[in-house]
């Protein structure tokens, strides 16, 4: 598995390794943590599975050659969308040509599957007005270049279907969020640190833009069934619920029991303004449904943050 000791993926090796799975993880560390392979360590994992390789060269490629793993799990990535902005290089090196690097890595050592996580929150751009959600058959227009990556990687999964044979799953997750999320990564996680740390939530644009929040419990057990089930092409993980940024924001505060005051900063180029999924092709190909409401997980989160009443109080 690659990206393993990143937020996602320390959420997925661990529901892998609960269920019996022999997992190796692929991960160069660079956002990614040995933090986020606790869990996993503690069900199992063992420290000679956790390699740290870049999956964009050679030798990331090579380890699965050597392991010749039944099914790959590709999470490794550029996750960030604000860093495409800045670094678009560097991010197609990691999303495309680390993609192609996995996909015919896995293609040469006879894999039955790829199972790779996509964004439905950036490959289909804009949620047409009027449209209550997309489905997997939407056209596709990114709008940033971590959606164009992200897509690319998945039309090279299609392609090495059609060209060598080898079967993928691309879950195409909705913005992800829950405890242990970097909180440069997420409205709820930097929120949530924000308030945490005293000072005031900043909100890009009038906080009008809607997502479609998903728990990380909920994905990581959309990814155990996608390994264990026939591979079914792009499957969106989402809740098929649109909320508002500014909602979510004052949730977090609700949450901390601090009233909402948010600074505003700019609209950042790249960003879709509303986007939600249809949900309705993971329930019936992999028999998944969210089940994680966001009030109760933004509770979750505030309560991995919140400070320890003093001794005594
Ligand atoms: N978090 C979200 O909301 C979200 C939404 C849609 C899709 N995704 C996708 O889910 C996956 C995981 O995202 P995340 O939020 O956990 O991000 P993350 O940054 O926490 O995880 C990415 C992991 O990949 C590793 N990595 C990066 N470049 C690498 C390389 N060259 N070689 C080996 N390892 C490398 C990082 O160290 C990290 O552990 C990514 O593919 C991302 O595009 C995430």
């Amino acid at each position: 598995m690659t990206g393993g000791a990143g937020f996602v993926g320390g959420h997925v090796v661990a529901s892998l390794v609960a269920t019996g799975a022999r997992v190796r993880v692929l991960d160069d560390f660079s956002t990614g943590s040995m933090d986020n392979l606790c869990h996993a360590r503690t069900l199992g994992l063992a420290d000679a599975d956790i390699r740290a390789v870049d999956i964009a060269a050679l030798e990331g490629q090579q380890e699965i050659r050597d392991w010749r793993p039944s099914v790959v799990v590709h999470l490794a990535a550029n996750a960030a969308f604000a860093r495409s902005i800045r670094d678009p290089y560097l991010d197609a090196r990691i999303n495309v040509l680390g993609t192609i690097g996995v996909l015919a890595a896995a293609a040469s050592c006879g894999a039955e599957k790829v199972v790779l996580a996509s964004s439905g929150g950036t490959v289909y751009g804009e949620l047409p007005a009027g449209a209550a959600r997309l489905a997997e058959d939407a056209p596709r227009t990114p709008v940033s270049p971590y959606g164009l990556s992200k897509l690319t990687a998945d039309r090279y999964a299609e392609l090495y279907r059609e060209l060598f044979g080898l079967p993928h799953t691309a879950l195409a997750l909705a913005n992800v969020y829950g405890p242990g999320q970097d909180p440069g990564a997420g409205v709820v996680a930097a929120t949530a640190r924000a308030v945490a740390t005293g000072r005031r939530p900043l909100i890009y644009g009038d906080g009008r833009q809607t997502r479609d929040f998903v728990h990380v419990s909920d994905v990581a057990e959309a990814f155990r069934r996608a390994v264990n089930a026939p591979p079914c092409a792009t499957v969106n993980i989402g809740t098929g619920i649109e909320t508002r940024i500014a909602d979510v924001v004052a949730e977090v505060c609700r949450c901390f029991g601090v009233p909402t005051t948010p600074r505003y900063a700019p609209e950042r180029p790249g960003e879709v303004t509303r986007i939600c999924l249809d949900n309705r092709r993971a329930a019936e190909l992999l028999g998944w449904r969210p089940t994680v409401g966001l009030v109760e997980g933004i509770a979750g989160v505030v309560d991995t943050l919140r400070a320890p009443e003093p001794a005594g109080a």
